[in-house]
Parts: C-alpha cells; sequence; structure tokens
C-alpha cells in the first residue's frame, strides 16, 4: 500500500488565507507508505518518544505497519497485527511536534482500508492512552475476554499492555 496524500487540501487561490493556512501550504506534503524492516530503529524511536509498548515489536512485525513521512523524516505509525477477519491495531502514534492536525485520524483510517483489503472485518485495540481518540472514530469499549482467541494470544494482550487497558474493538463498514 503506497498513497501520497495532502491532510489539509489548500485552496487553489492564495486569497483570504490565514496565517496558519500560509504556513501549511508551504510545508511539504505527506506522504503514508508501508513499513520496511529498514525503518525499525526509527519506528522505535517514535513509539518510545510516544511511550507505546515497543519491548515485544520486532522488524517482521513491520510487514503490516504503515508510516507518515515528512520531508523523508518520520512523523508517524501505525500497525497491524493477527490474520483472518479480525486484526490488532497497534502502535498508534504521530510525533509530538505533528499533533493536533488530523495525521493520527489520517493513518488510523489507512489502517482501517489496509486491514479491509487484506480481508479483515473488524480491529481490535487496548490502549491507556487515547481511549476518547478512538471511540470519536467509532471504536467501542469490550471485555478484553470477548477478543478472538488469536488475538489474545499476542503479545501486546499477555505482557506488554497492562491488564488496566481499555480493549476496544470497530466493526469495519
Ligand atoms: C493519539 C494520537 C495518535 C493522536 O494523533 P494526532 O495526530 O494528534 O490526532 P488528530 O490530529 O488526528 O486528532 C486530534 C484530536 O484527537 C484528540 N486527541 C489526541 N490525542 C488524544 C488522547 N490521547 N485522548 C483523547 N483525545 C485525543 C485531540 O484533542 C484532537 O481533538 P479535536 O479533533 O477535537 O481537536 C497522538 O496523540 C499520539 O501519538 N499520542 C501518543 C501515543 C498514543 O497514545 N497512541 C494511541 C495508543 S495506541
Amino acid at each position: 500500500m503506497n498513497h501520497h496524500q495532502t491532510p489539509h487540501p489548500q485552496p487553489a487561490s492564495p486569497s483570504g488565507n490565514s496565517a496558519a493556512r500560509g504556513a501549511r501550504r508551504r510545508r511539504s506534503s505527506l506522504s503514508i507508505r508501508a513499513a520496511t524492516r529498514e525503518d525499525y530503529p526509527a519506528v522505535l524511536a517514535l513509539l518510545s518518544a510516544a511511550h507505546l509498548p515497543h519491548s515485544d515489536l520486532t522488524a517482521e512485525h513491520l510487514d503490516h505497519f504503515l508510516l507518515a513521512e515528512r520531508d523523508e523524516e518520520l512523523e508517524g505509525v501505525v500497525g497491524l497485527e493477527g490474520q483472518g477477519e479480525a486484526r490488532l491495531l497497534r502502535s498508534l502514534a504521530v510525533a509530538e511536534r505533528a499533533q493536533g492536525h488530523g495525521l493520527g485520524h489520517q493513518l488510523l483510517e489507512a489502517a482501517e482500508a489496509s486491514a479491509r483489503a487484506q480481508g479483515a472485518n473488524r480491529l481490535w485495540l487496548l490502549t491507556t492512552t487515547a481511549e476518547p481518540f478512538f471511540a470519536r472514530a467509532g471504536y467501542a469499549r469490550a471485555e478484553r475476554e470477548t477478543a478472538p482467541k488469536a488475538l489474545r494470544l499476542l503479545t501486546e494482550f499477555t505482557s506488554v499492555c497492562p491488564s488496566n487497558a481499555a480493549c476496544m474493538t470497530k466493526l469495519l463498514g
């Protein structure tokens, strides 16, 4: 999967623009692409800076991760894990300097589209930090025990996410 997107489409004419919009227009375009195993150190650094669990993450996990880049700098990451109709969404992080401009939602939507394209119809996630963010994107709280067993055997469930993390799920449309 490899698509290029501009997060905030700008008007063709510069008239009537705000200073903020002008600043955004000068920024180069954002690209969202599939991660490769070579991205592993940069992804670990971003997850670490975002205080997200990554002790279980191997380079192989990146076969199912997407990255957002601007000027070849990593700005965001999101991952999928598991197989079949239900997948785990994990490791959604946006670099602090880029937060609050819609990139988190863009990455989430890209991961959902990728999961759908791979034949999944439901996503699950665990979060200690961003339950309201995911709730606004259509994720609902669920009992951890109701997640499919194959997902509950993944390290995010078994070890790296604390038992008080919120378990959430969304049916993909
Ligand atoms: C959660 C995260 C990915 C959101 O990225 P982002 O690019 O800032 O998100 P967006 O710009 O698309 O959306 C921002 C909106 O979400 C809200 N939001 C962001 N983080 C939030 C959080 N932790 N809890 C609740 N709301 C949050 C913002 O207030 C904003 O709301 P608004 O649209 O009403 O103004 C980012 O804050 C992050 O990397 N956090 C640290 C890692 C993390 O907690 N990841 C999720 C666990 S898997």
